[in-house]
């Protein structure tokens, strides 16, 4: 029990409560304490802070989870780091590319291991998703589409979402998760970037697209809404191959619709999935198939449903350890490179306020 690392969580809200009832499940650590500026958040059975800086005095803290809402995580890190703590920061890394880089420089400075909350990298349909796209199965990837319809219910009027100073808007505050996905996807850096959003009413922008070049020519495009009925939530995410069609469901992912074109080695790399994946591979006339400036040897149809067969908040959950064993491999050993680095959640930050500057040109994401 002594070896297990102490994590304390800094802002007890919705998520932070979530986040302390997945840690506490693992062997290698356990949530010692709870830090919030409103008293009345104390969930009690683990040491209770009002104030940050005592929490940071506390010897059984070995890494802090900044939960809080966005404004306050470039700092709240920082402080961390400098009394000695590790931190998994919650996204955004920062509301700013600015204050993004002010983060990573003190994660150097002082040789803390330092992450952002990208619980998606970690999802067992991502992982199938990545395999698939790297190993070129239906050929190249050309573009991606997400289409995410989000419930309104859990940022009402008023919410701390919708104060641009607060949550850096849709595309800073959620958006980010997706564009990271998309960056380790695509696997290049981001050309341009833009975006159009409109408002509810003044001041609750609740509508926003982006669309987003990247340096290898993929294109990709990014709908977010906060509008529907929670029933109706629904988050697609499209992938168009040279040979093929794959769509990834559910904001936390737990589907894949795949089709198309490919080879005996595509066949494999499906295979490769385990004996409970649906292979749905039928084996046609061999076609030397083309497509844009590219030909293609195939062999295969491929029409198939991956599924997994957990609930979805069991998958969140056990993402979120997932990444807390990424960091404490990585405390425990430095040659450890985590799969969320400083520079993956900075790129994200980047991306997220050059389309979101393009949108509300007058009214930078954040001064820092
Ligand atoms: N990674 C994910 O999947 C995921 C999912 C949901 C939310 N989040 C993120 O978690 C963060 C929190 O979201 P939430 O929905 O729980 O918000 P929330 O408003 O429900 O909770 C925030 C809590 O932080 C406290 N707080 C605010 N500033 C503080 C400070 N300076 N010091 C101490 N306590 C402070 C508030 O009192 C409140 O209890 C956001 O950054 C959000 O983007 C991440």
């Amino acid at each position: 029990v002594t070896d297990k690392k102490g994590i304390a969580i800094i802002g007890y809200g919705g998520f932070g409560a979530f986040i302390h009832k997945a840690w506490d499940a693992m062997e290698n650590a356990r949530v010692v304490a709870v830090c919030d500026s409103d008293p009345t958040r104390n969930p009690g059975g683990v040491a209770f802070y009002d104030c940050v800086t005592d929490m940071l005095s506390d010897r059984a803290v070995d890494i802090v989870s900044v939960a809080t809402p966005p404004s306050s995580h470039k700092d709240l890190a920082i402080q961390a780091m400098q009394a000695g703590k590790n931190v998994l920061i919650e996204k955004p890394l920062a509301l700013s590319e600015r204050d993004g880089e002010l983060v990573r420089q003190v994660a150097r400075d002082t040789g803390r291991v330092a992450t952002v909350n990208f619980v998606l990298r970690y999802n067992p349909i991502v992982e199938m998703l990545r395999d698939i796209v790297a190993g070129e199965v239906f050929g190249k990837l050309r573009r991606l589409d997400l289409r995410n319809y989000a419930m309104q219910e859990t940022v009402p009027e008023g919410h701390w979402f919708w104060d641009p100073r607060t949550s850096g808007r849709i595309l800073l505050e959620h958006g980010v998760h997706f564009f990271d996905l998309a960056a380790m996807l695509v696997g290049a850096g981001v050309n341009k970037a833009f975006s159009l959003g409109v408002e509810r009413k003044p001041g609750m922008e609740d509508r926003v697209f982006a669309a987003v070049e990247y340096n290898n020519s993929v294109i990709g495009t990014f709908w977010h809404s906060f509008t529907r009925p929670r029933e109706l939530e629904t988050t697609t995410f499209h992938f168009a191959f040279d040979l093929g069609e794959i769509d990834m469901v559910g904001w936390i992912p737990l589907e894949l619709r795949i089709w198309g074109w490919t080879d005996k080695a595509g066949v494999e790399k499906i295979r490769s999935f385990g004996s409970a994946v649906e292979l749905g591979a039928e084996k046609i006339e061999h076609i030397r198939a083309h497509s844009s400036d590219l030909y293609y040897d195939v062999d295969y149809l491929i029409d198939t449903h991956i599924t997994l067969p957990d609930a979805k908040l069991d998958v969140y959950a056990s993402g979120l350890r997932a990444i807390m064993d990424d960091l404490i491999a990585a405390i425990e050993s430095p040659s450890h490179t985590m799969r969320v680095t400083l520079d993956d959640a900075l790129e994200a930050v980047r991306v997220a306020e050059k389309a979101t500057l393009f949108a509300h040109p007058t009214q930078p994401a954040v001064e820092s």
